[in-house]
């Protein structure tokens, strides 16, 4: 069995939603200590809906496409079922991962998180 499903290979390959957004409502940037993996994800939001998301991942194969697969599944989504998605949600969409890898998809969860974490501080203003 290959190690990494189609969908990590098409995603790696062709990631979506790559890019910055310069004017975004919601900025949240995590690594990991270990790797020394970099994720930032940019968010638009109106009305309670990530209306726009982009995302920079400075880190291995998985991480990006756990950052393209992280990125489609909260597209158009409301707030409170985006706070909701699991690392293993990202990694069941991308038809798993291997047991090592699974880090990957913990930083996808953690960036969201993040940026999320920055939009609430930011509505406190
Ligand atoms: Fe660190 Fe993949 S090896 S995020």
């Amino acid at each position: 069995m290959a190690l990494y499903s189609e969908t990590v290979m098409d995603h790696f390959r062709h990631p979506r939603n790559v890019g910055v957004i310069e004017d975004a409502d919601a900025v949240g940037e995590v690594g990991n200590a270990k790797c020394g993996d970099i994720m930032k994800m940019y968010m638009k939001i109106t009305d309670g809906i990530i209306e726009d998301v982009k995302f920079e991942t400075f880190g291995c194969g998985s991480a990006i496409a756990s950052s393209s697969m992280a990125t489609e599944l909260i597209k158009g989504k409301p707030l409170e079922e985006v706070r909701k998605l699991t690392n293993k949600a990202v990694a069941e969409a991308l038809d798993g991962l291997p047991a090592y890898k699974m880090h990957c998809s913990v930083l996808a969860q953690e960036a969201i998180e993040a940026a999320l974490n920055d939009y609430e501080q930011k509505q406190k203003q």
